[in-house]
């Protein structure tokens, strides 16, 4: 899962607070207990890239550079936990550190990614003890959020989390976009049709990180997320990402399959002038691309640019939720401790889809991830 996207939030909630050295473990099942601790910097992190292979299937050198520099990272800081039987490494899991905006509040969220069983050790319990154990210090280092892309459920349903939105994915004709719909009489009047556009890198994270907040704070969106600022650089730091920012606004995508599509991460605006001056540079591939896909929100406007109703929206991929156990106790230590944990879970869903209303809730982007 790669994102361009930053937050201007350099520590956990809680700051960096690093707790024992040890993290105990849940009691996994059939009879196997495995050792679970944060991996360090003296611990060889091969086999966390072996476990992902094994996990995700193949990716390249390049793809493998990203994974171990996200790896470093995340080892250095204390959110990268390990499972070891018998001082080898069987199960890993680990968090960004990122944002969610809640009706356009900025909320600290853990967002949990390469969870990772090797196979010979799946289905006795390690996945849930380790999920276990990473739930308790996301909670212990203070975060109110934590969140993640499920590829399967039973196992982090056991320990709180639940479905509570989705990431949505339009696609439409790259024709259809060559000839936007003018603005209507009242958003004209603007005369700068690029919006002030300037291509961005990784030296702009801040400065993107800031533009995309005030955008979602003012629209007071609910469910997009945000990488902190180091893993934003570096996703930035890509030759195949095209980034273009502007006042209240943020475009990346790159190319897919060749050149025969094109793939908007994200074309977040604050004002009808810069989203048609984003999705201008999107329409001006429609010569090589034939298709436009776009990581967007079910309410984002870009089925409004087109002159025929050509956007098709899809739920592209259910994303799960946990918040705070309000009790402080050990998850999972226990039978009513899980069950504790669990219902505090549903609570928060619960909870928030009572203030959402009819708010639809959905990720304008990859953001937290299972994988
Ligand atoms: C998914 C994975 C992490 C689970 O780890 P595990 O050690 O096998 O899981 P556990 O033995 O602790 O089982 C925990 C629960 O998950 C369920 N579960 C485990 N693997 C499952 C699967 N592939 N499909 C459906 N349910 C599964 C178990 O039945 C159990 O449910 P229960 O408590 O209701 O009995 C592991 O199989 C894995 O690494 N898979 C490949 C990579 C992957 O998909 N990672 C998750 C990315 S989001």
């Amino acid at each position: 899962m790669r994102s361009w996207r930053s937050s201007g939030d350099q520590g956990g909630p809680a700051g960096r607070r690093r707790g024992p050295a040890l993290v105990t473990g849940g009691q996994p099942g059939a009879g196997q207990r495995p050792e679970i601790r944060r991996l360090t910097q003296d611990d060889d992190l091969a086999p966390v890239l072996d476990l992902a292979r094994r996990s995700f299937g193949p990716f390249g050198a390049e793809a493998a550079a990203a994974r171990l520099a996200d790896t470093r990272e995340s080892v250095a800081d204390g959110r990268h936990l390990g499972a070891f039987d018998g001082g080898r490494l069987i199960a890993a899991a680990k968090y960004f550190d990122m944002v969610q905006w809640w009706h356009g509040r900025r909320l600290p969220m853990a967002g949990v990614a390469g969870v990772t069983v090797a196979p010979e050790a799946r289905g006795q319990g390690a996945g849930r003890a380790l999920m276990t154990a990473l739930a308790g210090q996301i909670a212990a280092r203070g975060y109110p959020l934590s969140a993640l892309y499920p590829a399967t459920a039973a196992v982090y349903r056991a320990v709180g989390y639940e479905l509570a939105g989705a990431q949505y994915q339009a696609s439409v004709p790259a024709r259809s976009l060559r000839s936007l719909l003018p603005p209507d009489v009242a958003a004209a009047g603007r005369p700068d049709s690029r919006a002030g556009l300037r291509r961005a890198g990784p030296a702009d994270a801040a400065e993107i990180s800031a533009v995309i907040g005030r955008v979602h704070e003012a629209a007071r969106d609910c469910g997009p997320a945000d990488f902190d600022l180091g893993t934003s650089a570096r996703m930035l730091d890509d030759e195949h990402l095209f980034c273009y920012l502007a006042a209240d606004g943020f475009l990346a995508y790159r190319w897919q399959g060749g050149n025969s599509e094109v793939l908007v991460y994200c074309a977040t605006a604050g004002s009808a002038a810069t989203a048609r001056a984003l999705w201008s540079v999107v329409a001006s591939h429609s010569s090589m691309a034939g298709t436009v896909r776009a990581f967007c929100g079910p309410a984002d406007p870009v089925s409004w640019l087109t002159r025929e109703p050509d956007v098709s929206l899809a739920r592209h991929e259910p994303w799960m939720l946990r918040g705070r156990p309000r009790r402080r106790g050990r998850p999972g230590s226990g039978r009513g401790a899980r069950r504790r944990v669990h219902r505090d879970g549903v609570h928060a869903r619960l909870l928030l889809s009572r203030r959402q209303g009819d708010t639809p809730v959905h990720l304008a982007a990859p953001g937290p991830g299972g994988r």
